[in-house]
């Protein structure tokens, strides 16, 4: 393969490279003008969908396919970018929107162009308050130059672009939780059928939703080609990538690299290496939700296609997280189970009950009261919860499951010795929770009819110290 060249991240060390005009120094908005001036936007479709270029926001789906979705002789599209960025240890969206402002917006306007959206929705997670000053600043410079509003570059095509701050919730990065958080209700993803976006979206219209850096590949795979965008990677995974390193490593970065780029390379090279001088433990591949790689899997490309191989759910967010050799599995799946049940949108059973039930045992664990028999308890609730089972609406819940999945899988052993050295009497379940696990027919009428036990007296209600109102 011929020396890479970055153009995710080209003009990050540059001074400046936020404004416009040093945007436009360095070739802005050429490909926005090549696209609009001199391709029709189903010839803007077919690159992108000859590039292969597959979406960054996690599942992978390829951009062009999806863009065809959308109905022949619609009157009217959206575009919603997902912002919302909430994958735990993710922050590569981050960087593109603070540092290259520009290029985020020019890949908008492309895909606008090529899907007829006259408006785009940067759908921004409540957090990313300083993108947000950023993109306001970008979106009026752009604005004033015509490179958004009407009749950009005097083609006749109109492009508005809206920023909207999401209320900070893991849902709303969700497609169509995104779209429902847009439209002013609570985030609860809709069920596709029938609600697929690209004919019932946003508003009711037909809505294209794309992750930010599949947008910013966008202008480089029109002023380069789809050959050189499939130049770069491997089979199946094409063009640059940008991976972000966090944990327990010297340093946290955000590279951009060939797809395909191993986790051994992201950690000894990128990062710094393992911090401490220590050994690696595992590593998170791409966010909480894709599972868990052993150090013996480190070899592995970080490929939309490799990883599975490893029994992880997919590349994710590309968001590589390391665990030293002194980092406790339980403690792992203690945070992983807390904050999927904390963010669990509530409206199917498996995963509003899976979620929270999973993140009780792991405290029952801690607490000095876990048995051996809760593993396969656990292992069995994670095999059917989540879409792939088909028992929710969307991918949270199987993003719940794989992180338990993979940890019994691949430590078993660890959490087996951590269960027989940490009990403590009293702590275990309670009879009726045996029996709820053991599967036995419990009489919930004899328990709701059961006698209240008395009320605390008046003065325990108050915290110690604190003297009553
Ligand atoms: C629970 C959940 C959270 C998600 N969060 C994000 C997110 O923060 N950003 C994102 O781009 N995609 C996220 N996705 C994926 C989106 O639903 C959608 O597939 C993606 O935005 C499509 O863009 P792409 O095709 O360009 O990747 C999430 C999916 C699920 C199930
Ligand atoms: S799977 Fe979980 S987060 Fe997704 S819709 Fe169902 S309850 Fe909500």
């Amino acid at each position: 393969m011929a020396t890479f060249e970055p153009v995710l991240s080209r003009n990050w060390n540059v001074p400046d490279a936020r404004t416009l005009k040093v945007y436009e120094s360095r070739g802005g908005y050429q490909a926005a003008r090549k696209a609009l001036t001199t391709m029709d936007p189903d010839a803007v479709v077919a690159v992108v969908k000859d590039s292969e270029l597959r979406g960054r926001g996690g599942a992978g789906f390829p951009c062009g396919l999806k863009w065809t979705f959308l109905p022949k002789g619609r009157t009217e599209t959206l575009m919603c970018v997902n912002g919302d960025e909430s994958e735990p240890a993710t922050f590569n969206n981050r960087y593109l929107m603070e540092l290259d402002p520009h290029m985020f917006l020019e890949g908008i306007l492309i895909s606008c162009f090529a899907t007829r959206a006259a408006t785009a929705y940067v759908y921004l997670r409540y957090e990313y308050i300083n993108a947000y000053k950023i993109l306001e600043t970008a979106i009026a410079e752009a604005r004033a130059a015509g490179h958004l509003g009407k009749n950009v570059y005097g083609t006749g095509f109109d492009l508005d672009v809206w920023l909207h701050r999401g209320a900070g919730a893991y849902i709303c990065g969700e497609e169509t939780g995104l779209i429902e958080s847009l439209e002013g209700k609570r985030a609860w993803p809709r069920i596709k059928p029938p609600f697929f976006p690209a004919v019932d979206g946003a508003f009711h219209k037909p809505t294209v939703v794309n992750n930010i850096e599949t947008l910013c590949c966008v202008p480089h795979v029109i002023e380069r080609g789809a050959d050189w965008f499939k130049s770069i990677g491997v089979p199946k995974s094409y063009g640059p990538k940008l991976y972000t390193v966090s944990g327990h490593v010297e340093k946290q970065v955000c590279v951009e690299l060939p797809m395909g780029v191993t986790t051994r390379e992201l950690i000894d090279v990128h990062g710094g290496g393992v911090w401490k001088g220590r050994k690696a433990k595992a590593a998170v591949p791409g966010g909480i939700s894709m599972g868990l790689l052993t150090a013996d899997e480190f070899d592995v490309p970080l490929d939309f296609e490799s990883i599975r191989k490893t029994g992880c759910l997919g590349l994710g967010t590309a968001a590589v997280t390391v665990l030293d050799d002194q980092t406790s599995i339980v403690d792992y799946l203690h945070n992983t189970c807390r904050f999927f049940s904390h963010e669990s949108c509530g409206q199917c059973t498996p995963c509003r009950e899976g979620t929270n039930w999973f993140d009780r045992t792991i405290r029952r664990f801690k607490r000095g009261g876990g048995r051996i028999e809760d593993l396969d308890v656990m292992l069995h609730m994670a095999e059917n919860m989540g879409i792939i089972p088909g028992t929710t609406i969307c991918g949270l819940a199987d993003g719940a499951a794989w992180p338990i999945k993979n940890a019994i899988a691949k430590f078993r052993g660890e959490l087996e010795d951590y269960i027989k050295t940490h009990q403590t009497p009293g702590a275990g379940p309670t009879k009726l929770q045996r029996d709820i696990i053991a599967g036995q027919v419990v009489d919930l009428a004899a328990i709701r009819n059961a006698v209240p036990a008395p009320p605390p007296p008046a003065a325990a209600l108050h915290s110690p110290g604190r003297p009553p109102a």
